[in-house]
């Protein structure tokens, strides 16, 4: 009997330098694909999308079908979190994410154990996924982070997150409830999704920007190194790759204290920092800018070899510094993918 083979994301993500990196976009599933837009007219709204095993399994293996990607991620949203804790969460078109009033924390807080049980659907997606995904691509689950997700309960939107700085220093303690709230129902959602088959699990920080070390540490580090802890003591062994994106030179302070075994870093990163990080035994994923691949042309093509050659002799994943964004060319996207593939 053959062994299976072991995918490559999880062999860079254990610390290898591979003859190629492995390669998958954030957001490579959704409305850059003609055929995802297609599917998205079948579903009540985003939200009900999100909760049809079905649907979203399929949504999660279009790209993977379209492209020789190595890694899939599951059909989701990180505001699946606070709506599963009892507050609204509703897509306006063409608009993005609304939020009913923040309930009192303590509610929210009763209702920890129930929400994972109302993530149930997710499971089941990853499930189907695992069934139909070839053994050499993995599939990654994921959550957001807590003060990402966090900065939606308070300010009810996207926004520039200011009125969520200012709550996390005007009501400290009840932020830092909020927060630990909010790593419980992550830790175990986390944990609910490496047993349906996910197999990597990243942690969206996507709104680490703009806050002081001391801050950062409280709000960013603090949360995720529990969060990591709590899977790992709940048995699961998946990788983690943290992604404190926009946390610019505490990207370092992040690495050195969260047991994260991947960093995925956004565009501003510099491949001095990369080398560093890998050095210190992280992967690194990461950073081509998605206006540089909506672009394309020879800026996009020099680009993606300044990443083979500045973090190709270390652990790395390629990816972009933020997801794809909707009016990207898929040729744009093949052309990179293919790059990567052939080593
Ligand atoms: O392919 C994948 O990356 C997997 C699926 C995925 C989605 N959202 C699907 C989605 C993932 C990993 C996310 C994460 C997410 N969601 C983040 C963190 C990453 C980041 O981009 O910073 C954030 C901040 C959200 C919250 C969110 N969801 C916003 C702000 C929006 C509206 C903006 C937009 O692009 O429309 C969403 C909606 C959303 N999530 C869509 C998709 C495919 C578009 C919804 C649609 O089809 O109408």
């Amino acid at each position: 009997m053959t062994q299976a083979p072991v995918p490559l994301l999880l062999r860079a993500l254990a610390g290898e330098t591979l003859p190629r990196p492995p390669v998958w976009f954030m957001r490579q599933a959704g409305r850059s694909l003609p055929e995802y837009r297609e599917l998205r007219t079948r579903a009540k709204d985003f939200i009900a999308f999100c909760h049809d095993p079905q649907m979203a399994a399929e949504a999660t293996l279009q790209p993977m079908r379209r492209f020789p990607f190595d890694a899939a991620i599951v059909f989701a949203d990180i505001l699946l979190i606070p709506r599963a804790l009892g507050q609204d969460v509703w897509f306006e078109a063409g608009e993005g994410p609304r939020l009913g009033e923040l309930p009192p924390v303590e509610t929210l807080a009763a209702q920890v154990e129930a929400s994972t049980a109302r993530l149930a659907a997710i499971g089941e997606t990853l499930s189907l996924v695992r069934g139909q995904l070839e053994p050499e691509r993995a599939l990654i689950g994921f959550a957001g982070g807590p003060w990402t997700v966090a900065t939606y309960m308070i300010e009810g939107r996207g926004s520039d997150r200011s009125a969520a700085r200012t709550f996390a220093y005007q009501h400290p303690q009840t932020l830092d409830r909020l927060l630990e709230v909010l790593v419980d129902s992550t830790a175990r959602y986390l944990v609910m999704q490496a047993k349906a088959g996910a197999q990597a699990l990243k942690i969206f920080e996507s709104w680490a920007e703009g806050l002081a070390e001391d801050v950062f540490e409280r709000i960013v580090v603090g949360p995720h190194k529990a969060i990591v802890e709590k899977v790992r003591g709940a048995g699961v062994t998946a990788p983690f790759i943290g992604f404190p994106r926009g946390a610019g030179a505490l990207v370092e302070t992040y690495a050195a204290q969260v047991p994260v075994e991947g960093v995925a870093l956004d565009t501003q990163a510099p491949f001095a920092l990369g080398r560093r990080l890998q050095a210190q035994g992280k992967t690194i994923q990461g950073a081509l800018d998605n206006l540089l691949l909506r672009a394309g042309g020879p800026a996009l093509d020099a680009r993606v070899e300044a990443y083979l050659e500045a973090w190709g002799q270390g652990p790395y994943i390629f990816n972009l510094g933020h997801g794809i964004l909707p009016d990207t060319p898929i040729e744009h996207i093949a052309r990179v993918v293919e790059r990567i593939t052939r080593g």
